[in-house]
């Protein structure tokens, strides 16, 4: 549970750009289209806004004017063709959010185990770290890019948002301009500051909610049951369960009013911000300085670019926190084998002369003391040898180093003279035959059991 927790609620710059972009490519590999169709139309919808405020004010001011029926009916049927995008826009964003959402969950799941695969040996699967951040990675692998590549594209569609609206009002007037922008930086400073508290909120509760997981895990597992009515620990465990999840409520609880009396006053501020605005843009109209359309597209303008940019914020926030997590995939995904396969290995002849412990010294990590010390030991071909010790003597460990399950930190297992190092393990396990003290059994029919293994 260390090294995780261990890092930062905040990736750096680097860690950011590089998770964008291989959550965009794993889009990408799925079939180009659909982000290119996503991208489309999150541009389009973030323009609808924008064309929506400029034929309001065109139609006011050339209903004010009182000249071109033509021209009124041709913005009038644009102005409904807008609303039909505007109306329609959202569902096909939906479906296709949903789409990529399950194209890139398999295509990241699929890679995540060819990954773990990858690992010939055990050690990854017996390091805490690794294993934590591995259920990290499979939470994340199925949702964490998909949610990455929608908040990119809602972040274009902010921008144009937000783009247009401003160009907009410059055309009009830079001052309106300026004082759009200003009344948005309030809302800005706000949920930035709400978001970076809501992610180190869920950073803080991650580990609350992965004990709740364990204590869940444990309450519904077949084998522990067993225990659990023996001994009646039962209550105690779901006592404990229960007080994770007060915990991790009571945290997201303070959150949400943080949140509540934060964006209360925002709202507040915006709207007096915006009708202050609105008072002077009317003042401003009846002196002739701004047409009634200024005024309409004025409007559209404020509250659009503060929603825009609010909007923007919440979606940096979402994308970040995904980023964190997607980046314990991309480290397992892209993590170096855990034993060395040389480029060209050395066939596997089934064996002729025997195999030999040479001097094979072994531990299961620096931190372990050394099981085996020295061993020596030659197994000629065609006998049966019995091996007796102690519990925990290293019979089983000897049987795992002979599977090159792990490679001995000095000496060499040989097989008929050469190094198990020098070959494939995969080839050299269809030579071997093995039945563990803790042997599996695999919930499949008793057909797939028996033809599972050779
Ligand atoms: N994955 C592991 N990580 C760390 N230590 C381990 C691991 N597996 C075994 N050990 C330790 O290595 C030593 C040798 O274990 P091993 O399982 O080889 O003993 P054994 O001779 O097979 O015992 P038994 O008679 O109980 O089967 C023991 O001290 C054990 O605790
Ligand atoms: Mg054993």
């Amino acid at each position: 549970m260390s090294e995780p927790t261990a890092e930062r609620a905040s990736g750096g710059v680097r860690t950011t750009v590089r998770g964008a972009g291989a959550a965009l490519a794993l889009a990408w590999q799925t079939g180009w289209y659909l982000p290119v169709t996503h991208g489309l139309l999150v541009l389009i919808q973030a323009a609808v806004p924008v064309v929506i405020a400029w034929q309001t004010k065109l139609i006011l001011d050339l209903l004010v004017t009182g000249d071109s029926t033509g021209t009124l009916l041709s913005l009038g049927l644009g102005l409904a063709a807008a609303g039909v995008v505007a109306a329609l826009a959202p569902f096909a964003v939906q479906y296709i959010t949903a789409e990529t959402a399950r194209r890139v969950g398999l295509l990241s799941q699929d890679r995540l185990f060819a990954a773990a695969e990858r690992f010939a040996g055990l050690s990854r699967f017996e390091n805490p770290a690794f294993l934590d951040r591995l259920r990290l990675a499979q939470q994340s692998g199925g949702d964490s890019p998909s949610q990455v590549v929608a908040a990119v594209f809602s972040l274009a569609g902010g921008v144009v948002t937000i783009v247009g609206f401003l160009g907009s009002l410059l055309v009009i007037s830079p001052w309106m301009a300026l004082f759009v922008l200003a009344a948005a930086v309030p809302a800005l400073a706000v949920e930035l500051r709400l978001s970076r508290a809501r992610a180190a909120m869920m950073w803080r509760i991650g580990p609350v909610e992965r004990r709740e997981f364990f204590f869940r895990d444990l309450l519904s597992n077949v084998q522990a049951a067993k225990e659990l009515r023996l001994f009646g620990v039962g209550p105690y465990l779901r006592d404990r369960m229960y007080r994770e999840r007060v915990e991790s409520n009571a945290q997201r609880r303070r959150m949400d009013q943080r949140e509540l009396t934060s964006q209360t006053l925002l709202g507040i501020l915006s709207a007096t911000i915006a009708g202050g605005g609105l008072v002077w843009a009317v003042l401003a109209a009846v002196q002739g300085r701004l047409t009634p359309g200024d005024l309409t597209l004025f409007v559209a303008a404020v509250s659009g670019v503060q929603n825009a940019l609010v909007q923007l914020v919440r979606e940096v926030a979402m994308a970040h926190h995904q980023l964190l997590m997607f980046d314990h995939y991309l480290k397992v995904v892209g993590s170096e084998a855990d034993l060395t396969v040389p480029e060209r290995p050395r066939d596997v002849p089934a064996l002729r002369r025997g195999i030999e412990f040479r001097g094979v010294w072994f531990r299961y990590s620096p931190e372990h003391p050394w099981t085996l010390r020295d061993v020596n030991l030659v197994i000629p071909h065609g006998g049966s040898l019995g091996l007796v010790g102690r519990n925990g003597a290293g019979k089983s460990t000897l049987v795992k180093l002979l599977c090159r399950m792990y490679d001995p930190e000095r000496g060499a297992v040989l097989w008929d003279g050469v190094d198990l190092r020098d070959m494939d393990p995969a080839e050299l396990r269809r030579r071997i035959g093995a039945v563990f003290q803790d042997y599996m059994e695999y919930d499949l029919t008793a057909a797939e059991n028996i033809g599972l293994a050779r």
